[in-house]
């Protein structure tokens, strides 16, 4: 037989492993056992041991703006079939020209997986994953990854490394950004719509993607705010408060899994066998493939775990991380490891197993090439309906902080001032993480969006001063503008890059003189309403600002069609319904600050919040500039007749709460109704409120609308002090609110039987 007949007779046997495969790729398959378990022995009867150990290897491509970019030695590994995934490759020629020399030049043929960070949009770039938690509109949240993955999966890509669930409290994070805020049960509810976005239900669709929950777990908890730092927290609050949402995508199907770079309690998280054996195994019952964060194997050495590479591989592969991101240890260690008797080869078996699975799934051994599609990719790409929608989510997204004399929205007859560093941008408007996204070209900026209400010559524009700069040399021409306008609308924020990873600020204050800026224009024109529009990923100190503004409307990073969710709102053809998922501090020495603390012993009393010996500061209030579950809207809501079906629950029965909401003003809208509980005794403390529900209701101008919501005992449990997970019976408060920044007033009862 010559070389190239063995090789075809191999890639025939493989492809015949797979008939039928391409119905069965359901997604949620971690419920299940796999039905692709004979076609994956008979392929793994196949493989050497190096054959095995390259599905475990992951390499990135690079990439530049005009397409892929390989080095010449990730093709020798694939073409030696040392390597099983491929990051960072994107396009429909760039990833069939990879998957073709996987398939035709390695001896067995098998397909590579291409992985990459689709994390808000792929080309359409959604508002950054903040902004869509502050929409707290999960249908929106699914429908926006369903996008993603249409525009990702005709590029080539089989896989996104996201959502990232890590609950985040400390703004200094630059990775804030990226999850959904600092609540629990809001972060799983999102976690959930993400992965069923990603994944639909049907992976063997090719417009269908893995999803990737990361990063297990802690990462947001990092000492000081700065990135891939220490975490140390008690078995109890990573249970309660971090797992959970880790849990939700599991729930929901996710199909991989990315460590963290952190270490948890002294053991980085990508060696941890109690994560990745104990809780996402054996507890959870995870099926998938846990991918490593970047070099976060080989890391381990620097963290003083690992005495050297290969001692670092030994402890992923042995803790359960399955595939080595960039790291190469995998490639170069594991057979040693074996032969040395330290990492069993069966672990690898495994891990090889369960890649080989996601890829059967996919589809991918009927047809490597399905997701590299360029007629595909040119008509999918950039579609006006994807349009639409990440214009939907922009205005969706959007908070409005403040809104004084009813300062917004603007009337279409004025002159606008329009001033700023970010007034006329398109680079920074799409965020970090932007994936493929254009940063020029494509994304729609302030100036313009709000040429759709306005004409052109009505808007004078001024830019000011920089982002992160101390030149004041163009604040006069911006004061004689505004001198000039009716209305003065500011743009003002973060440069995209500081947030994200590896962009952790000490101070969150707007950088540069912007704030110096901002009270020159109020100072100069102090009878003029005064909008500031802010864009930044992260929750800033708005202290100074919120004096100076009339309005505020956090806009965080809004996206590709930004400008126009943004003129949307201020004209208000979008009514803005957005609720922070964050805390918004006074200041930075507040941090951490968050809705659902504990009470300490020394509460303060709220009649005299400054009393000496008191859990207080001496300089500021305990309470937040803008709390949790915050947002304004053009109109009023009112709750009324709030009412519970009991005053007395079992562990099996449903208490329903109900409450009249009434749109009181003078304009239809959207509002977020919140479901809050506190438990008022347990065996370990619990948190002062917890948010258990909510809902985002649509309302006309003049309607009201009765609005349910039911709760059962499982809603209340909690791990205890023995890690048991359970509710425990006493006393619970319950309140519906437009906000986390309420009063309890009615109770109910948990019975013990
Ligand atoms: C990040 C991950 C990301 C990976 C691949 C890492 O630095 O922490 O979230 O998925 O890079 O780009």
């Amino acid at each position: 037989m010559n070389r190239l007949f063995k090789i075809y007779t191999v890639i025939a046997v493989v492809l015949a492993f797979s008939i039928n495969s391409c119905t069965t790729g359901k997604s949620g398959s971690n419920m299940a056992e796999s039905s692709y378990d004979s076609k994956i022995d008979s392929l793994m009867s196949l493989m050497t041991l190096e054959e095995k150990i390259g599905q475990t290897v992951m390499y990135s491509g690079g990439w530049d703006k005009t397409g892929p970019t390989v080095s010449a030695n990730n093709k020798k590994y694939i073409r030696e079939g040392s390597v099983g995934a491929m990051l960072n490759v994107f396009s429909a020629k760039g990833t069939r020209d990879l998957q073709k020399i996987a398939v035709e030049e390695t001896r067995l043929g098998i397909p590579l997986l291409f992985g990459y960070d689709v994390i808000h949009g792929h080309r359409t770039i959604f508002p950054i994953n903040l902004g869509l938690a502050a929409s707290w509109d999960l249908e929106e949240i699914e429908n926006g990854s369903r996008i993603a993955a249409e525009e990702a999966s005709a590029e080539g890509i089989h896989w996104t490394f996201a959502p990232m669930v890590d609950i985040a409290r400390d703004p200094r994070w630059g990775r804030i950004s990226e999850g959904a805020g600092e609540d629990v049960y809001l972060c799983s509810e999102i976690a959930k719509a993400y992965v069923k976005g990603f994944q639909g239900d049907d992976l063997s669709a090719n417009n269908t993607i893995l999803a990737c929950a990361k990063h297990f777990v802690g990462y947001g908890a990092g000492q000081a705010g700065r990135d891939y730092h220490t975490v140390n927290m008690g078995e109890n609050e990573l249970r309660n408060t971090y797992l959970p949402p880790f849990k939700a995508a599991v729930d929901a199907g996710a199909e991989t899994f990315m460590t963290a770079f952190n270490e948890l309690n002294g053991v980085p998280a990508s060696g941890n066998k109690f994560l990745y054996r104990q809780i996402l195994r054996d507890e959870w019952k995870f099926k998938g493939f846990v991918v490593s964060d970047y070099t976060a194997i080989f890391e381990m050495v620097q963290h003083g775990f690992a005495t050297d590479n290969k001692d670092a591989a030994r402890l992923a592969i042995n803790a359960g991380t399955d595939m080595d991101m960039m790291g190469e240890v995998n490639r170069m260690y594991l057979k040693e490891l074996i032969e040395e008797g330290k990492v069993k080869k069966e672990t690898v078996e495994e891990a090889c197993r369960k890649i080989l699975e996601a890829k059967f799934k996919l589809g991918l051994f009927d047809d490597p090439y399905r997701y590299s599609d360029e007629a595909r990719e040119k008509e999918t790409i950039y579609k006006k309906e994807f349009l639409e929608a990440a214009r939907k989510s922009a205005a969706s997204s959007l908070v409005l902080l403040k809104n004084d004399k009813k300062a917004l929205p603007l009337t279409k007859n004025k002159t606008i001032a329009l001033i700023g560093p970010l007034a006329k941008d398109e680079e920074n408007i799409i965020g970090n993480w932007a994936a493929a996204g254009d940063r020029r070209g494509r994304a729609v900026s302030i100036f313009e969006g709000l040429q759709e209400y306005v004409s052109k010559t009505n808007i004078l524009y001024a830019q000011g001063c920089d982002i992160e700069s101390d030149d004041e040399s163009r604040f006069k021409e911006a004061v004689a503008i505004a001198k000039k306008a009716d209305v003065i609308v500011m743009v003002m924020g973060e440069d995209y890059d500081m947030s994200g990873e590896a962009a952790s600020r000490t101070n969150i204050k707007l950088p540069g003189n912007q704030t110096e800026f901002i009270r020159t224009i109020a100072d100069a024109v102090p009878n003029k309403q005064l909008i500031l529009v802010l864009m930044n990923g992260r929750p800033l100190d708005l202290s100074e600002e919120n004096l100076l503004a009339d309005a505020i409307l956090e806009a965080w990073f809004p996206g590709t069609m930004g400008g126009l969710g943004i003129a949307d709102v201020l004209f208000g053809a979008y009514n803005p319904s957005g609720k922070l998922p964050v805390t918004f501090p006074r200041n930075i020495g507040q941090i951490p600050i968050y809705y659902n603390m504990k009470n300490t012993g020394r509460p303060i009393p709220p009649d005299n919040p400054k009393e000496d010996y008191k859990s207080n500061y001496i300089d500021v209030a305990n309470t937040p500039l803008y709390p949790f579950g915050y947002g304004l809207s053009y109109t009023n809501f009112e709750y009324k007749d709030f009412k519970i079906s009991s005053k007395e629950i079992t562990k099996t029965d449903k208490l329903i709460a109900n409450v009249t909401i009434s749109n009181t003003g003078n304009y239809d809208g959207y509002e977020v109704v919140q479901l809050y509980v506190h438990d008022k005794v347990g065996s370990i403390t619990r948190p002062v409120k917890e948010l258990k529900g909510f809902q985002k209701v649509f309302l006309k101008k003049g309607e009201h609308k009765r609005i349910r919501f039911t709760l059962t005992a499982g809603d209340l449990k909690f791990y205890g002090y023995d890690m048991k997970f359970k509710a425990e019976p006493g006393v619970f408060e319950i309140a519906i609110a437009g906000s986390s920044d309420f009063d309890f007033k009615e109770s109910f009862t948990l019975k013990n039987d």
